[in-house]
């Protein structure tokens, strides 16, 4: 059984914590997840809402969980356990003292979660040090962004690191914390049928898209610094890539899923110079209709001119023995045609074709694995269609939908990821050097694209994103696959 711990959260009235760490802890406590004598704080420089914590995370969580998930009972008993904290987090005072004593008569277990601008990072982390809360079993939660490239990112961890050893460090990406991502695991390390598939030699090319139908929403200033690059792909599109292509790790710990998800980092072909622009497509919203509803253009929006991506496709290839010469398509934008994640594995075609033209082309196979909205596995085959006289060749559909197999199932990474940082699992928490690798991959491409001349393409809101998007599949004979639409 799971130990009791303390969970405290810096930047504890922000919105991570109100719209996602709180609920998923409810949650958690609901379903008897929770360790009986757990104690959650939440930090906050104003006293106002110090004083009224329970009442503020009380009426965010509401709007934030479904209605059958709310049951009052429940809630007053769990939020005995929630407690506010006064904490200026760049000031040494007595209130860190404070809460160093209270921490100290309490449980062993100690998590301190940064849901703060990593710019503070540092100083929080100080005086973590500095009032004397960082005992054997204390570990740090750590949000992106962590950096702005591969400089920042390390100069990030290695503060962090002044205070905290490696494997006290979870570096969260909630993607990991995903059910289906966990299951794409399971899919491929416990299946002959698909391990045994899972190379150049049958696989044509992999397709992993995030799509999101929502705009700006009140982020704009960290989102026109950032970008989807930066947002997106630096961190849960790679980690996902990692996924797919990884080696099977040794054993189903930290250290082995780490080391081969590094592996296939380090094999990622450079993108850089020229490359740039052939490998490579953004993007930036225009008006449009998003969700049956005329639309606002990113630059309108924002309110002033601006070179920040909101769409990005990349070919990238990773150089090894697997996955030599299959391209891995990767795509992610905002106020697309539709909210969706999902990674597809095209199959190649067989290479003698013995049927009539008359019944039509070869269709690959493909495996389609969808994170969100639903979250299911499809696998799709090719059949006769029975209406029809003749020989037709048709796709069908294989479905596994784990939302309709599990009714009750509620997937909440954050639930799941804190939980593993309660329980001092890291197994899917990324390490320093899979962030390093990522951003050395990821950095030449923003260099490229930072030249005057590299404007982002235009997209309709409520597209699927530029035609440059298009093209760039279309090169290789093929086209994104998206899933809603076929
Ligand atoms: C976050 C990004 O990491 O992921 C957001 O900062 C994005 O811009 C969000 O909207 C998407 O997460 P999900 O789980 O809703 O797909």
């Amino acid at each position: 059984m799971q130990k009791p711990f303390d969970f405290v959260i810096f930047g504890g009235a922000g919105d991570l914590a109100l719209r996602k760490l709180i609920p998923a802890w409810y949650r958690a406590y609901r379903e008897g997840q929770m360790p009986k004598g757990s104690r959650i704080f939440g930090t906050s420089r104003k006293q106002e809402q110090v004083d009224g914590y329970r009442d503020m995370v009380r009426e965010a969580a509401f709007s934030f969980l479904r209605a059958d998930e709310i049951d009052n009972e429940t809630w007053e008993e769990f939020e005995q356990c929630v407690f506010g904290v006064y904490i200026n987090i760049t000031e040494n005072d007595e209130h860190w003292s404070n809460l160093a004593k209270t921490l100290d008569e309490g449980n062993e277990e100690r998590i301190f979660y940064m849901a703060t601008p990593p710019a503070v990072f540092s100083a929080c982390c100080k005086n973590i040090n500095d009032s004397g809360m960082i005992s054997e079993n204390a570990r740090v939660v750590v949000e992106k962004p962590l950096g702005y490239d591969a400089k920042s990112a390390e100069a990030i961890n290695s503060e962090i690191a002044q205070y905290f050893d490696e494997n006290a460090i979870f570096r969260i990406d909630h993607y990991l914390g995903k059910e289906t991502v966990q299951n794409l695991m399971a899919l491929r390390f416990t299946n002959c049928m698909f391990e045994h598939l899972w190379d150049s030699k049958s696989i044509d090319h992999v397709e992993i898209s995030i799509s999101e139908t929502v705009g700006l929403e009140g982020r704009a200033s960290f989102y026109d610094d950032a970008g989807a690059l930066r947002d997106m792909v630096q961190n849960h599109l790679m980690q996902l890539l990692c996924l797919v292509a990884m080696e099977p790790p040794s054993k189903l710990n930290a250290d082995s899923i780490r080391a081969e998800k590094l592996k296939v980092l380090d094999a990622l072909r450079p993108i850089v110079g020229d490359d740039v622009a052939i490998n490579t497509v953004r993007g930036q919203y225009a008006a449009g209709v998003s969700g049956g509803k005329e639309v606002a253009g990113y630059l309108e929006e924002l309110g002033k001119d601006s070179n920040t991506e909101t769409f990005v496709a990349i070919r990238a290839h990773i150089d090894n023995w697997r996955w030599s010469n299959v391209p891995f398509y990767l795509r992610t934008g905002k106020r697309l045609k539709q909210r969706c994640a999902e990674i597809i594995v095209q199959y190649k075609t067989p290479t003698h074709h013995i049927y009539p033209d008359s019944a039509g082309k070869m269709i690959p196979n493909r495996l389609v694995i969808q994170l969100q909205p639903d979250e299911r596995v499809q696998m799709i085959v090719t059949s006769n269609n029975l209406e029809k006289h003749e020989t037709e060749l048709v796709p069908s559909v294989l479905n596994l939908n784990l939302t309709d197999h599990y009714e009750k199932f509620y997937s909440d990474a954050y639930k799941r990821l804190m939980l593993d940082a309660a329980a001092n699992n890291p197994a899917l928490f990324i390490h320093r050097n899979e962030v390093d690798a990522a951003w050395k991959w990821i950095d030449p491409i923003i260099e490229a694209w930072q030249r005057p001349e590299n404007k982002p393409h235009p997209y309709p809101s409520g597209s699927w994103g530029p035609q440059a998007s298009e093209d760039l599949l279309k090169e290789g004979g093929c086209s994104w696959f998206n899933v809603g639409e076929n």
